[in-house]
């Protein structure tokens, strides 16, 4: 399920949809900071398409609520 926060977005790497949203909430701004701080998309690379639709999807949310941006929980 795309919704599913819990699913395995890097296989490779066994990153989550839920762990990669949650760099993101701590201030990273890009696919290549999510690589950085998950290594998700560091392997095959087939997930990094998947990925900047998570980081884009969560940056126009955050553009509408700048909250969403600074909220540090994991
Ligand atoms: S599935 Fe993410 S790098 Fe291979």
């Amino acid at each position: 399920m795309a919704n599913n926060p819990g699913r395995l977005v890097c296989l490779c790497n066994h990153v989550t949809a839920k762990e990669i949203v949650a760099v993101l909430h701590a201030g990273a701004l890009s696919t290549a900071d999510v690589q950085e701080f998950t290594s998700a998309g560091t392997g095959c690379t087939r997930c990094v398409r998947e990925i900047d639709a998570i980081v884009e999807n969560h940056l126009a949310n955050a553009a509408k609520d700048p909250q969403l941006r600074f909220d540090f929980e994991f």
